[in-house]
């Protein structure tokens, strides 16, 4: 064996290629066991068996061996890598056998643990009150309509025969966005009436529309005031519409919204848009008119729930509607007054407080 370094060898010429693979076979496994990753499990198996490691010189080296010894060495060499590709082949099987059960792990679900509550949301009582209104409305073959909130003073006043004299046209209860002259005066609507107006500009009759929406006044918070609150308006249209059309069909709301035995009544009042107008009471559905110290009626049997009237030959002038041919209803009430009402609720700050604590209860 002392051949070994001959001319054209690749190992240096003192090295015995037998104990140079027996040296390998030996580290092979440390080097093997010592990888904790199939990338270094990689790293070490092209250490051991790539081009430029000592077996790979040896492999090379073959060829330059005296004939008499290649069939040692080459089976030595043989035997090396099998060996070693053996390791390899079982340590790559614990590494991923490792990696997926460390993969399972980390992608195990605890049933155990108490779920993650997601709080849901929900309908504001003040749109769930406007939803349920419309949709006794459109149950009578209503139609609904809206129309800008801030808004020409004319379709606010005028159209509705309010004249430029009436007390509701001052800054103090009119928030004005351009305040001047009477045709271009633009303010937040301070009721859904001028979509009556509007809607019937731009449609013929017959005319029956519901229009919920947002109002305004120059109002100061408190438990009965909003400056920013909702309305819905009524309006119905037609030839030979009477009064007994209007309290029947505002006594069939009332009796959906408040219960079958609800009865109402019709109080003069004043609206300059209607004529005759009338305030509509709707008997208590607490106290069913039965208890002097009731909460919700105050003990007098009914509650104050909306505006409404006939609606003046003014109003269809200044449309463009001809008053000898058609009649018709109006009416509107205040959705935050609607759902105290409904619920016992006794101030409307609650309804823009976004507390969840009251929220949540409807
Ligand atoms: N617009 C009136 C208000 O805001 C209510 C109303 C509407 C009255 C329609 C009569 C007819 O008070």
């Amino acid at each position: 064996m002392e051949k070994w370094g001959r001319v054209g060898s690749n190992l240096p010429p003192t090295m015995n290629p037998i104990a140079v693979l027996d040296e390998v076979a030996a580290e092979a496994p440390k080097l093997i066991a010592a990888a904790e990753t199939l990338e270094t499990l990689e790293n070490a198996e092209s250490v051991l068996l790539g081009r430029s490691s000592r077996l790979g010189e040896v492999r090379k080296a073959m060829g330059s061996l005296p004939a008499e010894d290649r069939p040692r060495v080459g089976a030595k060499l043989q035997e090396v890598t099998r060996l070693i590709n053996e390791l390899l082949a079982e340590r790559r099987q614990q590494l991923e056998e490792g990696e997926e059960a460390r993969r399972l792990r980390q992608e195990a679900i605890d049933v155990t643990l108490p779920s993650v509550v997601f709080p849901r949301g929900s309908v504001h009582v003040i749109q769930q009150t406007i939803d349920e209104v419309v949709d006794i409305f459109v149950g009578l073959g209503y139609q609904v309509a809206d129309g800008p909130e801030a808004e020409l003073a004319w379709y606010n006043f005028d159209a509705l025969n309010t004249p430029p004299t009436h007390p509701a046209r001052l800054e103090s209860d009119t928030m004005y966005l351009d305040w001047g002259a009477p045709e271009d005066e633009v303010l937040l609507r301070v009721h859904t009436s001028p979509v009556q107006a509007r809607w019937m500009e731009a449609h013929d009759p017959p005319v029956f529309i519901v229009v919920p929406g947002r109002a305004y006044r120059n109002d100061t918070i408190d438990a009965t005031h909003l400056p920013v609150f909702h309305q819905i308006e009524g309006l119905a249209v037609a030839e030979d519409i009477t009064f007994s059309d209007l309290k029947g069909t505002l006594l069939h709301f009332a009796r959906e919204f408040f219960g079958p035995e609800t009865t109402v009544r019709l109080r003069p009042h004043f609206f300059p848009f209607t004529e005759p107008s009338a305030e509509l009471d709707v008997s208590c559905f607490s106290c069913r008119g039965g208890d002097s110290s009731c909460r919700v009626c105050g003990g007098s049997g009914f509650i104050e729930l909306l505006g409404c009237g006939m609606v003046d030959p003014n109003v269809y002038e200044a449309v463009g509607y001809d008053p000898n041919r058609v009649t018709g209803f109006a009416f509107g009430m205040g959705v935050e007054r609607l759902a105290m009402v409904r619920h016992g609720i006794d101030s409307m700050k609650y309804f823009i407080e976004n507390d969840v604590r009251f929220l949540e209860q409807f």
